[in-house]
């Protein structure tokens, strides 16, 4: 496999960043982390040469290519090309399949959890090592299981690995008590080649799902619904399926992240490939920050001229505010003018990064799912660690606004999910730069 544009995270590399003049200039957004992942899944589901375009350049996408290629399926990854917005995934899956996915490689990425779908439709049987992926408290599967249980799966769940086995699926009303991502995806992927007709009743409605159902009927697949509430998924015979070619889904956290480093520095960014209809309930809170945003059917311009506003933020299930924002949203409250309270519904336990927020002079209370955030003149540069992908994101766009140096450690856990930060924001003046650590 050519991985010469993948990522490699050096365990001694920090991102070093000094305060920043008002930002300018053009960033491109990669495609959707959370995308990606359940694509490369989903090409399980059928024999051929699968294409993904647009795929970031990320260490989860790595990651969830060693974990495809124990299983059986050859993956190459062709380097972006000139006019490409990002790397090429070519997917050969010739049916060969063991599904078998070690606890070592499914415990680094919690995504490995979306091979449950596939592989018991296609293959009647798994054992799969318990998902890893980043620590913000308990993350129960139940929902991915009872709603394959009542598909006609049977599991096992083992101290570190869940076997599961079955006929052919059945298709079945399910009813998630939570509009949950990953266990929407899994019984759509299973829903796909069951016997019968599946209704997922509160289904997740993120563009990411949409993504999903885009390449599955490309492959074949019969359904409608994607997007609302309510799915429905007419299962085809096994065997029916065929590889797609499909582009990855723009990135809405990463599109966040250049406008959050906008609100920080002041400036004015074109954010090319964002896609607003994805984003409109955080455009619309960036907006009351005190944030301008303008939107076109090829991305949208970000522009601040003012110290940010105060604002509160309850996280929700999409439409609503991502808990992924959230601690992006976190940083500008830090040094916006007021007081504003961050209420946290999908993860009790994702405050952790508050911590290293607080050792750049940050204001911040915690109190049990809230964040009281009280905004400071400046913040002050310190060295900080990354605890996980989007905390270590929003550390960086921190550091943006503090005096000094900001020095942010651990940043394996950003390159799980963001593609180039470091030269993207570079790019638009910001003085940042990537090092070896001084021993
Ligand atoms: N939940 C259950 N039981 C289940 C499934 C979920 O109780 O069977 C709970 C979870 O514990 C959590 C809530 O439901 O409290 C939301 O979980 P969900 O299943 O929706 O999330 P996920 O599929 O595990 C994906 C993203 C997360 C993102 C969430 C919410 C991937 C790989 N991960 O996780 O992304 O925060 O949806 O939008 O797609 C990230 O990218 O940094 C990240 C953590």
């Amino acid at each position: 496999m050519d991985m010469s544009e993948a990522p490699r995270s050096h365990g001694d590399e920090v991102i070093v960043v000094a305060r920043s003049g008002p930002l300018s200039g053009t960033v491109t957004v990669p495609g959707a982390k959370n995308s990606v992942l359940k694509l490369m899944a989903a090409a399980l589901l059928a024999d051929g040469t699968h294409l993904l375009t647009n795929v970031p350049v990320i260490t989860d996408v790595e990651m969830m290519a060693d974990l495809l290629r124990t299983l059986g399926v050859s993956i190459t990854v062709h380097p972006t090309g000139t006019g490409e917005t990002g790397q090429r995934l070519e997917l050969v899956n010739t049916g060969a399949i063991t599904p078998v996915a070690p606890f070592e490689q499914a415990d680094r990425i919690r995504a490995s959890v979306n091979l449950l779908g596939p592989l018991l439709s296609r293959f009647g049987e798994i054992e799969i090592g318990l998902p890893g992926g980043d620590d913000f408290g308990s993350r129960p599967i139940d929902m991915h299981l009872s709603g394959l249980e009542a598909m006609g799966a049977v599991f096992e769940v083992r101290p570190d690995c869940i076997v599961g086995r079955c006929d052919r699926l059945r298709g079945a009303e399910i009813e998630f008590g939570f509009p949950s991502v990953g266990a929407t995806e899994n019984i759509l992927c299973a829903a796909v080649l069951a016997d019968g007709t599946t209704v997922i009743r509160n289904a997740a409605r993120e563009p990411e799902i949409v993504d999903l159902c885009a390449m599955l009927r490309r492959m074949g697949a019969h359904m409608d619904g994607e997007g609302t509430s309510t799915i429905t998924v007419r299962g085809v015979v096994p065997g029916s399926l065929g590889p797609a070619r499909h582009e990855v889904v723009t990135d809405r956290v990463q599109a966040a992240t250049y406008i959050a480093a906008v609100g920080m520095c002041g400036g004015r960014v074109r954010i090319e490939r964002a896609v607003a209809d994805h984003m409109g309930v955080m455009l619309g809170r960036f907006t009351d920050m005190g944030l301008q945003i303008d939107t076109d059917e090829a991305g949208l311009t970000a522009a601040c001229d003012r110290r940010l506003t105060s604002i509160d933020v309850a996280t929700l299930p999409f439409p609503g505010v991502a808990t992924d924002y959230k601690p992006l949203v976190v940083a500008m409250l830090s040094v916006a003018d007021g007081t504003g309270i961050v209420t946290e519904n999908l993860y009790p336990g994702r405050f952790r990064y508050v911590e290293e927020l607080r050792k750049l002079g940050a204001g911040i209370t915690i109190d049990g799912h809230h964040a009281v955030v009280r905004g400071v003149g400046h913040l002050t540069g310190a060295r900080v660690d990354a605890p996980d992908i989007r905390a270590g994101a929003a550390l960086v766009v921190a550091g943006l606004a503090a005096s000094g140096i900001t020095e942010i450690g651990e940043i394996h856990h950003i390159d799980r999910g963001y593609d180039d930060i470091v030269g993207r924001l570079a790019g638009l003046g910001a003085p940042i730069s990537r090092e070896s650590q001084a021993s």
